[in-house]
């Protein structure tokens, strides 16, 4: 059932670890994962026949290892997230498809590593059906639609649609079809992935278009996809989805295909942010507080180079503060949250549009915690090394017991591979 969502303003602990404790440890800023939470949220898609982790959410091997071992498969989308998914002890070869790659092209270091490794191939272009029929005539394949509408949380996140890039164009299906066969490639699946959000109206025509182009084709699919996009709920009173009414849509539509193919037909679902959003916080630490006219400054030692949803998409974190001294303050401030990166843009509190906005946090000081939450999903993975600051430790805690998944990038390592003429 659904249910709506609150948010502490001051919080001490995660997953029973006092966060003072965590950041003393493994110093700021450091993502920390409370894998309890992934467990739950794996656990509430157990009626799907399928659940296939987009790992692009997520990719540390930690996280990965432990949803493996909860029998959830993995999605790569390179060949470095395919060396993860192996790293992380997934299995190569299809029987079961512990491994599927989807993109919409085979760079070339992908298309050697799918060959190599014997994976499923959820393909979303003419020119990778051309490419993967040359290099593996023979085998079996999924193929990714863009059945010409989309949904997102931002124009940025939506997949579907004449704008998208993603997909094969619903109305290129059939020259695909007859491409496939010249490669005698079967199409074993069909697969949607129209944008990272839902509603069911929009749901229904997704599944609707699925199974007009399975039946019209005689695409006689061994499996569906029905993407990732389940969304989480990121600000107070935002609802949980309800997954009941979500999976009882695919699954008719899963029903009816088996029943005209007269074969099973497994039903799949590929969620990133879904299994691992709400299991992430930022600790950051607060390193000064400032006025500028009427504004008040909070400024911390995260900045977007850590966490880039902000600044790409005018995406909100809940923000809370763990006081260093252990009192916290009931006063609220009205607070412009930013990062020290030599960009104005650099701000967690910004809308769409870069419009800065205030948030009403806890009085703190300098010396205070300050964490940015629900960011296990595209956090750390859109980390980069801009003005030279090093990737964030990784943390995980599982059964209460804090684990160091990675370590704080070190500037040696920043430079390395650089080199000077010369010398
Ligand atoms: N499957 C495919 C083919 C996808 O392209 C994606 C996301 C997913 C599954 C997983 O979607 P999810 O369940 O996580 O919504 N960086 C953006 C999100 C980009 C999503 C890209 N594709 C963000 O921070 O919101």
């Amino acid at each position: 059932m659904a249910h709506t969502a609150e948010f502490p303003a001051t919080r001490d602990r995660i997953a029973e670890v006092p966060i003072r404790e965590l950041a003393e440890t493994f110093g700021t800023p450091t993502y920390v994962y409370d894998l309890s939470v992934v467990g739950k949220r794996i656990d509430d898609l157990a009626a799907f026949d399928v659940i296939r982790y987009a790992q692009k959410a997520n990719s540390n091997l930690a996280v990965l290892d432990y949803a493996r071992r909860r029998g959830v498969r993995v999605d790569a989308v390179s060949a470095g997230e395919i060396a993860r998914a192996l790293a992380a002890g997934y299995r190569p070869g299809r029987q079961p498809t512990e491994i599927v790659y989807t993109a919409d092209i085979f760079d070339r270091a992908s298309l050697e590593a799918v060959v190599k490794y014997d994976l499923l191939c959820n393909l979303g272009s003419p020119d990778m059906i051309e490419q993967y029929g040359q290099a593996a005539p023979g085998r079996g394949i999924v193929l990714r639609i863009n059945p010409g509408f989309g949904h997102g949380h931002s124009q940025k996140t939506n997949t579907g649609g004449p704008q998208s890039k993603h997909g094969i164009w619903h109305e290129q299906l059939p020259e695909c079809v007859a491409l496939a066969k010249r490669y005698d490639l079967r199409i074993v699946g069909l697969h949607m992935h129209i944008g990272s959000g839902t509603d069911f109206e929009h749901l229904a025509q997704v599944c609707g278009a699925m199974e007009r182009i399975a039946v019209d084709y005689g695409i006689e699919v061994r499996s569906i996809s029905a993407g990732g996009g389940l969304p989480i709920p990121y600000r107070v009173g935002q609802a949980t989805i309800d997954l009941e009414r979500y999976h009882a849509v695919w699954a008719e539509t899963r029903d009816r295909l088996a029943r005209r193919f007269g074969h099973p037909v497994e039903l799949e679902i590929e969620p990133g942010r879904y299994l691992v959003a709400e299991s992430g916080y930022l600790i950051t630490e607060i390193r000064a507080v400032k006025r500028m006219g009427d504004n008040l400054f909070y400024l911390v030692d995260a900045g977007f180079n850590n966490l880039a949803r902000p600044i790409l998409y005018g995406a909100y974190h809940p923000i809370s503060i763990c006081p260093a001294d252990g009192r916290a303050s009931t006063d609220l401030v009205e607070a412009i949250v930013g990062g020290p990166l030599c960009e104005s843009g650099d701000i967690f509190t910004q809308e769409e549009g870069g419009f800065v906005s205030r948030r009403s946090l806890p009085a703190a000081k300098v010396g205070d915690l300050l964490i940015l939450e629900r960011a296990g999903a595209y956090g750390a993975v859109m980390g980069s090394n801009y003005n030279s600051k090093p990737l964030a430790a990784e943390v995980t805690i599982d059964g209460g017991r804090p684990f160091l998944a990675r370590r704080r990038q070190t500037l040696d390592e920043i430079m390395q591979g650089e080199a000077i003429p010369g010398r």
